[in-house]
């Protein structure tokens, strides 16, 4: 379990955030607070109708386990403005709930889909209790994701979510239909990423500016500044699943190889080695070849050139924000370096 992890039920916030939070200002840090423990209080069995015994415990875990809340933090971020303190129900607590539950129900279907054994350090759901009761536990957080945006009673933010979730699976489906291929270029890898990634990133952005005090004439520059940072985001991760250190990552090197999963720095490494782009990627079955392949990946430019590319999009996502009059714009561009400077 991350460090973090056991106060988060109590609200407290990610350590990795701090710098962020203390430049946001006590605001946002008590909505995050909020958000945590109408987490837990959502995933609790008592809010369920009838109990749900083990699926309530496994989505408590879940939620429990950890994760940046960068997705909640975005929203509140975009929202910025809204009253002080969050009245009860305030919808940016609510959005920012959901936009989280849609992320942890993903995550929770994406390792079924990847057989994973761990996320962020801890045995998945699916490593513990199998496909069934993994698919069933996302299943749980999708539909309260959408109970807990309902409430609110905004269609445009049930269908911006909607929009988001849609694209998750399109992007899923990208990926599995890609997988061992060696046919995969950037554009189509770019792609990808936007929808399995960016869209969410965007829909978290999109969210604070439709319900905050941006309003609607904000929300597609907000929502191209989350697109942009979260397609970082996803280029990061991926530069992290061959070359991050397991103790800070959470899990193996190379799992991305494992299931077949072809990303830039690998795209990138074909294009340079003779040995990589002769491999062929079916081969790659047990994790001691793939970090076999991940030394020889090291040794391209793949990741100066990966990581470049996140930069230049974090740059430019940032230039854009600049000309949007939003309180505490500054925090933003923040929360844009954060996601190409972490190590998990
Ligand atoms: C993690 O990426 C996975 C995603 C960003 C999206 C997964 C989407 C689905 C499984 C579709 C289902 C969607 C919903 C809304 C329930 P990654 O595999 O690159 O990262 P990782 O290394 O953390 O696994
Ligand atoms: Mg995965």
């Amino acid at each position: 379990m991350s460090a973090d992890a056991p106060g988060r039920a109590g609200g407290q916030a990610p350590e990795e955030l701090r710098p962020i939070l203390d430049a946001a200002g006590e605001q946002t840090e008590r909505m995050l607070a909020e958000t945590e423990r109408r987490l837990a209080r959502i995933a609790a069995p008592t809010e369920l109708p009838g109990g749900a015994g083990e699926l309530a415990t496994r989505a408590g875990a879940t939620l429990a386990a950890g994760g940046k809340r960068l997705r909640p933090l975005l929203v509140f971020l975009c929202g910025a403005g809204a009253a002080d303190p969050p009245p009860a129900g305030e919808p940016l607590v609510a959005a920012a709930c959901s936009v989280e539950l849609i992320h942890m129900a993903a995550l929770l279907h994406d390792d079924v889909l990847d057989r994973a054994p761990l996320r962020r350090g801890l045995p998945t759901v699916f490593a513990t209790d199998g496909r069934d009761a993994a698919v069933s536990t996302g299943d749980h957080l999708f539909a309260r994701a959408f109970g807990e945006l309902a409430v609110i009673g905004h269609a445009g933010a049930v269908q911006t979510l909607s929009i988001a979730s849609s694209a998750l699976v399109r992007g899923e489906l990208m990926q599995r239909a890609d997988a061992w291929s060696a046919d995969v270029v950037v554009a189509r890898y770019l792609e990808r990423c936007e929808l399995k990634t960016a869209s969410l990133f965007e829909t978290a952005c999109r969210l604070g500016a439709l319900l905050g005090a941006p309003g609607p004439g904000a929300a597609d520059r907000l929502g191209s500044f989350g697109r942009q940072i979260g397609l970082a985001f996803q280029i990061l991760d991926d530069v992290l699943d061959l070359a991050g250190a397991p103790g800070q990552t959470g899990k193996r090197r190379g799992t991305d190889l494992l299931d077949g999963t072809v990303t830039l720095p690998l795209i990138y490494a074909r294009e340079e080695s003779a040995e990589l782009a002769a491999l062929d990627l079916r081969s790659v079955t047990t994790p001691e070849q793939a970090e076999s392949v991940c030394r020889t990946v090291a040794e391209t430019d793949a990741f100066g050139r990966a990581t470049a590319l996140a930069l230049e999009l974090v740059a430019d996502a940032k230039r854009g924000a600049a000309s949007i009059d939003l309180d505490r714009i500054e925090v933003l561009d923040l929360v844009a370096d954060s996601v190409v400077a972490r190590v998990s």
